[in-house]
């Protein structure tokens, strides 16, 4: 984009954030669906991301964000820049407001990984250019967006299918949550009661229409569901300081995804995790490497479900 048109801006359309599942409608979110799966099928003509540049913020580590969106951008014809925000001033004080109208002046997007989903909500409120939610404390889009397509590649269409998280109402599952609200699966999600997810994101699904039961008790979670899910026990936001006072490992253990508790879902039933694992912690090895678990196709499914928001965000796409 010329810095013409970076200078002016006033009367462009608002950019095209995704920040969370819930902010779209069921439409939207199918749209970027289908654009991720046509761009697996090779079925994205040319260089959509031509001339484009994104700026892929972190400010906590990554694998799979890191990589499947540069890789995805560069496959789209597109130019990524990786920060980390320690190396930016965004790491020692600027403001994200600021840091947003500074980006929007360089760059066509920004990506960012962040502690604080506050900093990502002021970014997009001060971006005059799409901004994309790479994980934050209480959400991970981009994963359910690829768990979704996953799902539905194996298994079919998702809605109406029982999902079962076991484990922490960590941000993965919170984002799992909007997603039943959106996408019409139904979620049981066991966690120990002192790790459930916040009561006030449930009321809000279920103002939406979804069915979500929430139990201490992972086997009747996972009891003939579809798809099974576990995420760490100690999430990067737990890692902080003040986070420490009460033992995860403990609470958790009941709800690691073992082939006892996977022999109570479906026969046909698909276990997924974000990852990275712990192995012997939320998972065992059986689990994961056995011939029900999927984690791997959805880990290259990052790659295509974030080319489908990249082209609704950036590529003019519907
Ligand atoms: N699942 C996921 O987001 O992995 P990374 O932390 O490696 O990006
Ligand atoms: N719940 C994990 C997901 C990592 C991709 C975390 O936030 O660390």
């Amino acid at each position: 984009m010329s810095a013409v048109l970076k200078m002016g801006g006033a009367d462009r359309a608002p950019p095209r954030h995704f920040l969370e599942i819930m902010d779209h409608d069921p439409a939207t979110l199918r749209r970027m669906l289908e654009l991720g799966v046509q761009a697996k099928r090779g079925a994205v003509a040319g260089r959509p991301l031509a001339g484009k540049t994104v700026a892929l913020i972190f400010e906590k580590p990554s694998t799979r964000t890191r990589v499947s969106f540069e890789v995805g951008i560069r496959q789209l014809g597109g130019d990524a820049i990786v920060l980390s925000s320690r190396d930016m001033q965004l790491g020692r004080g600027e403001t994200p407001a600021d840091t947003a109208r500074v980006l929007s002046r360089y760059v066509d997007a920004i990506m960012l990984r962040t502690d604080n989903v506050a900093k990502i909500r002021e970014l997009a409120e001060h971006a005059t250019v799409p901004v994309i939610n790479g994980l934050t404390d209480v959400s991970h889009p981009c994963q359910i967006m690829a768990d979704v397509m996953t799902f539905e590649e194996h298994r079919g269409a998702i809605a109406g299918q029982v999902v079962a998280w076991t484990g922490d109402g960590n941000n993965v599952a919170q984002s799992f949550i909007q997603a039943a609200a959106r996408f019409g699966f139904i979620l049981r999600i066991a966690t120990p009661p002192e790790l459930a997810p916040p009561v006030t994101l449930i009321e809000w699904a279920r103002t939406q229409g979804a069915r979500i039961e929430l139990t201490s008790d992972p086997v009747a979670a996972v009891k003939d569901a579809r798809c099974v899910v576990t995420d760490t026990w100690v999430s990067m936001s737990d890692e902080k300081p003040d986070a420490g006072a009460i033992n995860r490992h403990n609470l958790l253990a009941p709800y690691q995804l073992n082939q006892a508790l996977l022999k109570r879902a479906a026969p046909d039933a698909i276990v997924m995790h974000c990852l990275p694992a712990h192995r012997g912690e939320e998972i065992t090895d059986e689990v994961m490497d056995g011939p029900h678990s999927v984690v791997f196709d959805e880990a290259e499914n990052r790659l295509h479900a974030q080319k489908g928001v990249l082209l609704w965000a950036l590529g003019g796409a519907g």
